[in-house]
């Protein structure tokens, strides 16, 4: 990819992903307004902005408190602004507008968003479901239903009746009201452990949800089973209480860490055990079903008086109902490439808010490629190279944090994304078979 400095006219060829470029001295042609964010925040090596030309990375609920995560990079005019709530929504494959209009704060809606199955994901889940179980599956029951991603998948897909939806925050319960998919009625603002779910068992085709994640994130504390808000342990006598014909519940993929695995080979035989289930667990890309986002999901499925073949028949239905793929591999045959938020988003370049990314005067001079190496360990820089080079010159410097290294390029220095590492990021998620067996089966 070439891009064309507006400022001094200078070329530089980068990576087709590359998402950043430094420039020497530019100044700010086009009257926008610098970054003001203080330096500290603007080199913050959280920092990931996101890039028209290709998915988001993962929408994460924290994106409330760190905005700089949320930015969208407009690299050919050297500028950027925070994403709004409504792209954040699309984003996770909603309506612009969900939960907009009934009093949320900006803080709650982009909360709500960034905990939501991606809608054109759960989908599929609940196809592949119905597939597997090839008849129909008319009602369903949703705890931890948050703002109703995985609710609302649940209804396009099969038109279930949904009986209960439970979810104990207050402004989740506001949006859910709101879906015209399911009857207000039956969103309980309600405890989980605490709901009084004899009232429908055997009137359960399918309970579905997504306990808390936090205690298995990897990006949280990971206190497992420790954790006060371990939701997961109780699945095993919910099921048993409401006695569902399937299961599907999500989490993270952290839960899949060697540190987790024995806590989540445990509850796979519990729930294995609390009715006669076949259990199977499997992670999922929320980009392979067309969301314009790259999003690892964990993905546990029960089916009632089956043996865990027909669990594993599930994630087989799953793989085949793909359909997107990762441009940087071969495509298979009849998938399209990853959805970009520039086609997702055709009207991202109108929106207002744009600032220069590139604040020469704010980013200090006096960065050495030590300095990045302490941040970033070896590897960032190159050891042949000579101290006069090895020094960052006074630029509009974006610290290039572990997803960026520094490179001397086309006589200039360029920070460039390090490919190992979005290699890595953007993975297969799913190591399946051809068959499109689960990864895991515990
Ligand atoms: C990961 S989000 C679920 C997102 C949801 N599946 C969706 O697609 O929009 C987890 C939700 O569980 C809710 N929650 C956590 N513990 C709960 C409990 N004990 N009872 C009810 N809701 C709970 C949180 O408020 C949060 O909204």
């Amino acid at each position: 990819m070439r891009v064309r400095c507006p400022n001094c006219g200078s070329e530089s060829r980068l990576p087709a992903n590359a998402n950043v470029r430094s420039h020497q001295g530019s100044s700010s042609p086009d009257g926008l307004l610098p970054c003001l964010w203080s330096p500290d925040v603007a080199l913050d090596p959280k920092h990931r902005p996101q890039v028209p030309g290709a998915p988001s990375s993962t929408v994460r609920k924290d994106w409330r408190k760190y905005p700089q995560e949320a930015h969208l990079l407009d690299i050919e005019r050297c500028r950027y602004r925070r994403l709004t709530e409504d792209e954040i929504a699309i984003i996770q494959g909603f309506p612009p507008d969900w939960g907009k209009g009934i009093g949320l704060t900006p803080r709650e809606r982009i909360a709500g968003l960034g905990n939501a199955v991606p809608p054109p994901l759960s989908a599929a889940l609940f196809r592949a479901l119905s597939l597997t179980l090839g008849d129909d599956l008319r009602t369903a029951a949703e705890i931890c239903a948050g703002f109703g991603g995985l609710a609302l998948g649940a209804h396009h897909a099969l038109q279930v009746d949904a009986v209960a939806l439970v979810e104990f925050w207050e402004a989740a319960v506001r949006v859910l009201r709101t879906v015209r998919a399911w009857k207000p009625a039956c969103v309980h603002l309600a405890d989980v452990k605490t709901f009084d779910w004899d009232a429908l068992a055997d009137r359960v085709d399918v309970l579905s949800g997504g306990p808390p994640c936090q205690p298995w994130s990897q990006a949280g504390h990971a206190k497992g089973a420790s954790d006060e808000r371990d939701l997961l342990g109780e699945m095993p006598r919910l099921v048993t209480r409401l006695r569902p014909r399937a299961f599907i519940f999500e989490n993270v993929p952290g839960l899949m860490s060697p540190t987790h695995r024995p806590y989540l080979e445990r509850l796979t035989q519990e729930l294995r055990a609390a009715g006669g289930y076949g259990v199977a667990v499997g992670l999922v890309q929320a980009a392979d079903y067309g969301v314009p986002q790259r999003r690892k999901r964990l993905i546990l499925v029960g089916i009632k008086d089956r043996p865990t073949g027909a669990a594993h028949d599930f994630f087989d239905r799953l793989y085949q109902l793909r359909t997107h793929a990762d441009p940087s591999k071969a495509l298979p045959p009849g998938l399209r490439p990853w959805v970009t938020l520039e086609a997702a988003i055709p009207g991202w370049r109108s929106v207002s808010g744009w600032r220069r990314w590139l604040d020469a005067s704010a980013q200090p001079s006096h960065l050495t490629m030590n300095d990045q190496n302490k941040q970033d360990g070896p590897g960032a820089g190159t050891s042949s190279q000579k101290p006069a080079e090895r020094r960052v010159p006074a630029m509009g410097l974006v610290w290039p944090g572990r997803d960026h290294a520094i490179e001397w390029r086309d006589s200039s220095w360029t920070v460039v994304p390090k490919i190992d590492n979005l290699a890595s990021e953007v993975a297969p998620l799913m190591p399946l078979t051809p068959r499109g067996r689960p990864a895991l089966d515990p």
